[in-house]
């Protein structure tokens, strides 16, 4: 087994709470157990193409606990392609380079779909490297948990909360639109937990007839008001539709044209989705006679200080990324399982989204209080 004197650490894509305390984790067991340095690569991968970083010492690590974002910075850079003014590179080489310059023993990712993705085209090219999963969308695959979830799950439901007096006071119709483009695992359990009527995400397509006949149903029984939470990414059946051909037809494209065309489709259907939470409340509006309001809770959800658990969470999963790194176990991301830490191949996480099974116990609880998932 190599002797480690020398690791990188970098957080990627979209921020979220509990990232400090990940790097806190990693650094304190690195450098205070082992004595091992650490670089600090700065906004993600980017750090490692354009060789920018902080060497990390035990201070710099002291009182960011409890913050928010990240220090280190972030980006969403995909590493074999890289946007510059003169097109798009592959810049695997220089990352090696760069891993290599710093003499670095191990590379620690901590990010979500994208960052694992990205961790996996660098172990390809030769790299040691340890991933820890991180996003609010709870969405990376082979993890119970990930870094960030469950502070983004308790600031929704503080706003379900608070949106429910004010669409009660003007007996409204509030639309809350919450983050999860693929996966709808933020928006059904802030739904549950803050007592939503209506919980729309991207794996149940909804039929708008439908979620207007649950809103009726309500004002018929005095309730003359409804909040209806709708994941980014949730789709009416129509739009399911397109999105299933668009898919189909990326599927069976041969030449590189057909690709770019069906891809460039694929996008825009994925894109239209912030007109499609203004678009439902519009049409709500007709069919229920109520007014409808909507609020796009936004980044207001990946911001802030982490709760109690992502404080755990991060410090269970970096303590037990050093221990793989510290045992010579590389191309492993730490995963949590009920209170346990499991290492899963990275190649079986990148490019596995866990999405919300139609028949998950989630889904249930919430159609056994009468709550309308709009099919
Ligand atoms: O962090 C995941 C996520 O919050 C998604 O739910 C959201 O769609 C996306 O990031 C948006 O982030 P950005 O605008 O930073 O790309």
């Amino acid at each position: 087994m190599k002797k480690i004197k020398r690791i990188g650490i970098l957080t990627a894509g979209g921020d979220a709470p509990g990232l400090n305390a990940a790097i806190r984790a990693v650094g304190k067991t690195a450098i205070g157990e082992h004595g091992w340095e650490v670089v600090g690569f700065l906004r993600g991968f980017t750090g490692l193409i354009e060789d920018n970083f902080q060497l990390l010492d035990a201070r710099m690590l002291s009182g960011i606990l409890t913050t928010g974002g990240t220090m280190l910075g972030t980006s969403r850079v995909k590493v074999h392609r890289v946007q510059t003014p003169s097109g798009d590179r592959d810049m695997r080489d220089e990352i090696v380079a760069t891993y290599r310059r710093h003499q670095l023993d191990a590379l620690v990712c901590i990010g979500g779909g994208g960052t694992q993705k990205n961790a996996l085209r660098l172990i390809e090219a030769g790299l040691d490297v340890v991933t820890l999963p991180k996003t609010i969308d709870n969405d990376i695959a082979c993890t119970d948990d990930t870094i960030g979830f469950d502070t983004a799950i308790g600031v929704a439901t503080e706003a379900l909360d608070r949106l429910h007096s004010t669409a009660h006071s003007h007996h409204r119709i509030i639309v809350a639109e919450i983050m999860g483009h693929r996966a709808g695992w933020l928006t059904l359990g802030a739904g549950i937990a803050g007592g939503a009527d209506v919980i729309l995400i991207p794996e149940i397509p909804y039929d708008v007839k439908k979620i207007a006949a649950a809103i009726n149903r309500r004002s018929s029984t005095g309730s003359r008001f409804s909040i209806v939470a709708v994941a980014e990414g949730a789709m009416s059946l129509e739009h399911a539709a397109k999105l299933e051909a668009a898919v189909k037809a990326k599927t069976s494209a041969t030449t590189s044209a057909a690709k770019a065309k069906a891809k460039r489709r694929l996008n825009e259907i994925y894109g239209h989705h912030a007109g499609n939470t203004l678009r439902l409340a519009t049409q709500l509006e007709k069919l229920t006679q109520l007014e409808a309001r909507v609020s796009i809770l936004g980044y207001v959800q990946r911001g802030g200080t982490p709760s109690c658990s992502d404080r755990l969470l991060a410090t269970r999963l970096g303590t037990a990324a050093v221990d793989l790194v510290r045992r010579g176990r590389f191309g492993m991301m730490v995963a949590s399982e009920s209170d346990e830490v499991k290492a899963v191949p990275v190649a079986k996480v990148a490019g596995n989204l866990k999405m919300v099974p139609r028949d998950h116990r989630w889904v249930e609880a919430a159609r056994r209080v009468g709550t309308s998932l709009g099919d």
